[in-house]
């Protein structure tokens, strides 16, 4: 494809001899005679480069350029400037552009002006292209972890999702278990096909039959119609139960029936239907437990229990936080639009030290409520739940990894900085509501260096 560049200059021989010899070189160029007609131009197409003079009727370039950098961040600009001007053509470089040639000058050294922002610009996407690989490494079908327990997962997950075999997918709330069972379906030859949830907590015992098999109509009072079941509607697909150890017990012997030959019969029908169809099963609770206490039956375990995936919970395996982190700050400051965000050293530490009982749901909802609240272009340690704040440090200090020295230092600095934001940075209230003097506090900030 052509590079497509743009130049403005307001001299007519100029203009045409660039153009007439850009044109030559292999380049798609557009001209423009004043910086109102470069303005327009650039609102309406999309250029590699814009060479523009910085002194123009109508319009400078150093107006086109800051144009050009908030419509067109990707565009690269070259100023074209007189010896006289060489200090404008500098500040045009921080703003933003490319380069600046100085007239006069020769064809060549334009062709070389341009070939090196090219360059740069292929470099720079060679670059992003780079990241966007290694950042797809840390995860596998919108699962993201790099600790060895997430690969084993991955690998596992690779390993069955060709296969029709049961899987039982086993994790503390919050660890995943839909992502993966998604993921399995996904990667199968039943991915074009539907996947059905069926969450076996959400549906009162006297509706499951029906829910699962279907039933005819008259089956029972309130049965007007004929209806399907989640097994026929999961037909040549996937049916994943969720919270397999909450189907009532009378409906597990059904259940165990339709898994080993695959037919089912619709409440008050008297037909057999064949399903063709795969079945994923989740638990929070830990089912040979379930097994052990009489509300889960053995054989039904040992049906789907065939190939286990264990999710460990997130504090087993924090070295997957710094990824889980970025990919849901990237996440919602695109979804909240706040691309400038950026989480303060503190909050950052914090998010790194909490233990997440709630695992990766609980990481992700903070972080979505710390990006809707956070001012200022910065997530503070203020913007995140406080179970999570008060993970910081101190979790740090109590688990010992630091010595008393700077365990106590740390939770004063913490202590300080909190009174300090609580009284608006208003000394005396936040030494009053920390107990000491101002002269003590005023020490005390001078030592930890606390601006
Ligand atoms: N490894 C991961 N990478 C990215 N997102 C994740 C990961 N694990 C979990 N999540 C996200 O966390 C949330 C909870 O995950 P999911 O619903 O799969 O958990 P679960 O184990 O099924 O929980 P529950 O037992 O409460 O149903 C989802 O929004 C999911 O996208
Ligand atoms: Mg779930």
């Amino acid at each position: 494809m052509k590079y497509k560049i743009l130049i403005i200059e307001d001299e007519p021989s100029m203009r045409l001899g660039m153009s007439h010899f850009l044109s030559s070189s292999g380049y798609t160029v557009t001209t423009c005679k004043d910086g109102a007609e470069g303005m327009l131009s650039i609102d309406k197409k999309n250029f590699d480069l814009i060479i523009t003079d910085l002194k123009l009727p109508r319009f400078d370039g150093l107006t086109l350029l800051k144009h050009i950098r908030t419509v067109s961040p990707n565009t690269g600009v070259i100023i074209m400037t007189a010896y006289a001007d060489i200090k404008n053509a500098v500040q045009s470089i921080k703003e933003g552009a490319f380069d600046y040639i100085a007239k006069p000058f020769s064809n060549e050294e334009l062709l070389i002006a341009i070939e090196r922002f090219l360059k740069f610009r292929n470099l720079e996407l060679e670059l992003s292209m780079l990241k966007e690989s290694v950042r797809e490494k840390k995860s596998f079908e919108n699962l993201i972890g790099i600790s060895p327990a997430m690969k084993d997962i991955f690998d596992r997950i690779t390993s069955v999702a060709g296969t029709d075999v049961p899987v039982l997918i086993q994790g503390e709330s919050g660890t995943g278990k839909e992502l993966v069972a998604n993921a399995i379906h996904k990667l199968s030859h039943r991915n074009d096909r539907s996947f059905i949830k069926i969450n076996c907590a959400a549906i009162p015992e006297n509706l499951f039959e029906s829910e699962l098999f279907g039933h005819e109509k008259g089956a029972f009072t309130g049965a007007k119609d004929t209806r399907k079941g989640k097994f026929e509607f999961a037909d040549s697909g996937t049916i994943f139960f969720d919270e397999i150890g909450d189907i009532p017990l009378s409906l597990q012997p059904k259940l165990l029936r339709v898994l080993e030959d695959n037919m089912i019969t619709r409440l008050g029908g008297n037909t057999s239907i064949r399903v063709d169809v795969r079945s994923i099963f989740a638990a929070s609770r830990n089912l040979k437990d379930c097994v052990a206490s009489g509300t889960f039956r053995e054989e039904l375990f040992y049906r789907i229990n065939i190939v286990p995936v264990s999710l460990p919970p997130l504090r087993e395996r924090k070295e997957d936080l710094p990824d889980l982190i970025d990919y849901f700050l990237s996440h919602f400051k695109d979804k909240y639009n706040r691309p400038e965000l950026k989480v303060s050293h503190t909050a950052y530490d914090a998010l790194l030290s909490y233990s997440y009982p709630g695992n990766v749901r609980e990481l992700k909802h903070a972080i979505e409520r710390a990006v809707i609240l956070s001012k200022e272009g910065v997530i503070d340690i203020k913007y995140l739940p406080d179970e999570i704040s008060g993970a910081s440090n101190i979790a740090k200090c109590i688990n010992g990894d630091l010595s008393l020295d700077t365990s106590v230092r740390n939770v004063e600095i913490q202590r300080i900085i909190k009174a300090l934001n609580e009284s608006s940075g208003r000394k005396i209230d936040a030494a009053n509501s920390l107990g000491i003097s101002r002269k003590v506090l005023w020490k005390k900030l001078k030592e930890y260096g606390i601006e």
